[in-house]
């Protein structure tokens, strides 16, 4: 027995010393030929089963190891928010937020603390960052990207993929490419021309493929003009692999290959999260047919070892025990990156920051002061080791009397993370407190009739007849049925009363109020989120209520709640708020809503309008704080409160962050990654963003008809202000931008630089993001108006100046030019603009490029 250990610990031994002296040593020591002809010797000891086993991953998150060439097993860990293996772990600022700094400094430090808590964790393989453009703010994963421009986008996925790198972690740029949607993100085609795809939707790709040397790519779950991403050979051999030259991996998204053939001849390397399509099963007899070639599958075979080898994976273990999980380094990191990304947006009269000599109490209230909310929901979210929230941070950084509120009913402490369980607390708690308050006129009844079809046709099952009580709705088993639910209510207060309604995201339902429809939810199309609606009704005059439930699974669950207006904000909070000298309303959104997977509304959930329009009314210094992924619906109350400042998804330091900028430690940093609209209607995308509905069999598809006029392209070009512009950040001091003078940089006829001085003209220290947008008024090809093409954030002490210079070169002043296939710059006049947002642009001044 014991020689036999002998012999298999030999035999490692062997292997690795054969790996280490015939392959070269270790990461960065490697040149390109040394590497390749390693790659060549481990392949050639592969059998095909082995080649074609490597190409499918296992397990969920795992490459398989191939022992006889002595090839690792390699883990793979989602980000962006941190590195996730279950917690506990750092939470940094979500990718938006990280925009949001407009700092590539940030960025590449808090990769850099990525890929080290990954080493920490023994993970070879980031699946981070997300670079899919911003399109509309009900997309639930817009919190892990980098906003609607491609030009910011790739200048923060170009130092984040080089930080985390530089750790010997292989980053994954996703989801390549168009993803921008969470419904029906598996069979919904993103459909656009070929100039659009170039100029907004690819360039942060190119970018971390050409700049930052990625090692690996994700394709897109969704299909892109009729395709799927895993099977589309235009992006993935025409423009990856040939234009960019990528030699790194590009893997599946989990569970988006349908056709092992068709992906495996259409570029994908790796099948994850399983080989389910890219099997022994299909691919051995493709290849014995010719279906696909030997070489092919060489192909993504030396791609997967090339990136195990440039990595160091065959040269030494990935787990570092001597980096701290629980880091404070790290921690410090989460916090600086909330620091930067936190964007005040409104500041009237200067009520912020807070006096801390003058405020001696400060009521918090609202369900996004506690517990804290570090990110959004889905593959990206960790758990963090003692998140902070807004009410603790507050607390901890001030003297004065701090009293809290959630405010609004239901779902109070430690929201639960699993949406259903989400949904009845909410619902049941809604209920709980109309009986308790007896503001039901009861007793009331539910007939509850299940149909066998989806249609509601034939006759009925009448299960029974109960009395509503405080719990969610019973729901009988009906696969593939439907519930009709029939109620009265009779209210004891004259006054508008809060119908809430929820189901699970795939769900659909009607509902009526005094036989008339006022909500309708379709499958799948919208969020899983709370839908409401408020309607007036009259004491003891009793309203019928009636639900058409279509569950889509086995297990349906629906929960309905009636609150009556008044009851909506608790007397607790409307009392702290009164005798407060200031009050924080935290409002916002959760994982639970905000998530991978799902849409989320526009407008805030239920009671939030509300809580903040009674709260402001009862205490003029009320300051809003804002916890989404991006804009929200802000007309019922913008105008009533003196600020808000968007926390956006801040990771663990969030509280003590947002504290800082309440007390004036700290100026506020950030600026919009993304445009605000004022309403959804005035969107570019609005006519746009969800797929009309398509006959059982037809593929769903979008047409991005906005074309390139995404975001701030389209308000600036035509001339719309919308509620905050895109590049837009208040400070607690002010800026003054001089002496733009713009000079050819090189003999090339579009090599410039653009320099210019930035002047603090307030009396605290601050910083400002200086932006540069350029406009084409003499195109051949119709361009918007400005398109940012260099920043440079500064910090400066009161009176301080800074000269800046950017470089602009020739894709700085190019369109994609679909007539060549190529970037192309037309001859003529040229606009260049200066300021701190797409709509304030101070300095402004034409240049002439000749031919
Ligand atoms: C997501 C990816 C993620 C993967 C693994 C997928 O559902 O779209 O972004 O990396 O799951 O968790």
């Amino acid at each position: 027995m014991r020689m036999r250990i002998l012999a298999k610990c030999l035999t490692l031994c062997l292997l690795f010393l054969c790996n280490y002296l015939s392959l070269g040593q270790t990461q960065g020591q490697d040149t390109n030929a040394q590497i390749e002809r390693r790659v060549d010797n481990i392949l050639a000891k592969m059998t095909l089963e082995n080649k074609i086993r490597l190409i499918g991953g296992y397990d969920d998150m795992l490459v398989h190891a191939i022992p006889s060439v002595g090839f690792p097993q390699l883990r793979t860990a989602d980000g962006p928010e941190g590195v996730r293996t279950w917690g506990p772990e750092t939470a940094y600022a979500a990718g938006i937020a990280l925009a949001a700094t407009w700092n590539p400094d940030m960025a590449r430090r808090l990769g850099e603390s990525m890929g080290s808590d990954a080493r920490a964790e023994g993970v070879h393989i980031l699946l981070a960052p997300g670079v899919n453009i911003v399109r509309a703010p009900m997309d639930g994963r817009d919190f892990e990207y980098f906003g609607e421009d491609p030009f910011l986008a790739s200048r923060i996925a170009v130092p984040f993929i080089q930080g985390v790198q530089s750790k010997g972690v292989v980053a994954t740029v996703k989801h390549f490419a168009a993803n921008n949607l969470e419904y029906g993100r598996s069979y919904v085609s993103s459909d656009m021309d070929e100039r659009t795809l170039r100029e907004i939707y690819l360039p942060a790709f190119e970018a971390a493929v050409k700049e930052a040397h990625v090692g690996s790519v994700m394709s897109a779950l969704n299909l892109v003009n009729g395709e799927y991403a895993a099977e589309n050979r235009h992006l993935n051999v025409d423009i990856l692999k040939g234009e960019w030259g990528f030699d790194g991996i590009l893997m599946s998204d989990w569970g988006a290959v349908h056709n092992g053939v068709a992906s495996a001849n259409a570029g994908l390397d790796l099948e994850m999260a399983s080989g389910q399509f890219m099997s022994l099963e299909t691919l051995l007899p493709a290849i014995e047919s010719g279906k696909v070639s030997e070489s092919t599958i060489d192909d993504k075979v030396r791609r997967i070892i090339r990136t195990a080898v440039r990595f160091g994976f065959l040269d030494r273990e990935q787990l570092d025990v001597n980096i701290p999980l629980f880091n404070r380094a790290a921690n410090k990191i989460a916090l600086d990156s909330a620091r930067e990304s936190i964007t005040l947006l409104k500041n009237e009269g200067h009520v912020l920051p807070l006096d801390r000599a003058k405020i001696k109490t400060i009521a918090v209230i609202g369900p996004n002061a506690w517990p804290a909310f570090p990110g959004g929901g889905g593959s990206s979210q960790v758990l963090p080791f003692a998140p902070v929230s807004i009410l603790q941070g507050i607390a901890d950084a001030t003297d004065a009397k701090v009293l809290y509120a959630r405010g609004l009913s239901a779902d109070a402490a430690g929201l639960p993370l699993e949406n259903d369980v989400y949904a009845k607390t909410v619902y049941g708690n809604a209920l709980e407190r109309a009986a308790t308050n007896d503001v039901w006129g009861g007793p009331e009844t539910v007939k509850i009739e299940a149909y066998t079809d989806k249609d509601f046709s034939g006759t009925p099952k009448i299960l029974h007849s109960r009395r509503i009580d405080a719990a969610h709705l019973h729901t009988p088993i009906v696969v593939g049925g439907s519930i009709r639910y029939t109620a009265s209510f009779t209210p004891i207060f004259s006054e508008s009363h809060l119908f809430l309604i929820s189901v699970q995201a795939e769900d659909s339902y009607k509902l009526w109020v005094n036989g008339e429809q006022v909500l309708e939810k379709k499958a799948g199309y919208d969020s899983q989120s709370t839908n409401w609606i408020e309607l007036p009704l009259e004491r003891d005059k009793t309203a019928s209520i009636r639900i058409d439930y279509v569950p889509s699974q086995g297990h349906p669950q629906i929960s309905l709640g009636v609150l009556p207006e008044s009851q909506l904000v608790s007397e607790e909070a409307k009392r702290i708020a009164k005798q407060a000298d200031a009050v924080i309303v935290s409002v916002g959104f959760d994982p639970s809503v905000e998530c991978e997977g799902h849409e989320r509304p526009f407008a805030l959930p239920w009671g939030q309008d509300r809580l903040i329009q009674t709260i402001s009314a009862l205490n003029k210094r009320t300051i809003v704080t804002l916890t989404s992924g991006g804009n929200v619906d802000m007309r019922p109350w913008l105008d009533r409160v003196p600020a808000l400042v968007h926390t956006w998804y801040p990771g663990q330091q969030g509280g003590t962050a947002l504290a800082e900028i309440i007390f004036g430690d700290r100026s506020p940093e950030g600026h919009l990654p993304v445009t605000f609209d004022r309403s959804w209607e005035d969107s570019p995308v609005h006519n746009s963003y969800y797929a009309p509905l398509t006959k059982q069999g037809e593929i769903p598809r979008v047409t991005y008809s906005e074309g390139v006029f995404v975001g701030y392209r389209y308000y600036t070009s035509k001339n719309i202000t919308p509620q905050f512009p895109f590049g837009f950040g208040l400070s607690y001091t002010n800026f003054s931008f001089t002496h733009l003078v713009v000079t050819p940089a090189t003999s090339k006829v579009d090599d410039y630089s653009v320099d210019f001085d930035v002047t603090n003209i307030g009396k605290v220290s601050g910083s400002d993001v200086a932006q540069l947008y350029v406009g084409d008024p003499s195109s051949a090809v119709i361009r918007p108006e400005k398109e940012l093409k260099g920043f440079d954030k500064v910090r400066l002490e009161p009176g301080q100046t800074k000269h800046i210079s950017i470089k602009l070169d020739s894709r700085s002043f190019a369109y994609w030019d679909v007539i060549h296939s190529a970037w192309h710059v037309d001859p003529g006049r040229f606009t260049i603009y200066v300021g701190d947002s797409s709509e304030n642009t101070p300095l402004k001044t034409d240049i002439v490029l000749k031919r």
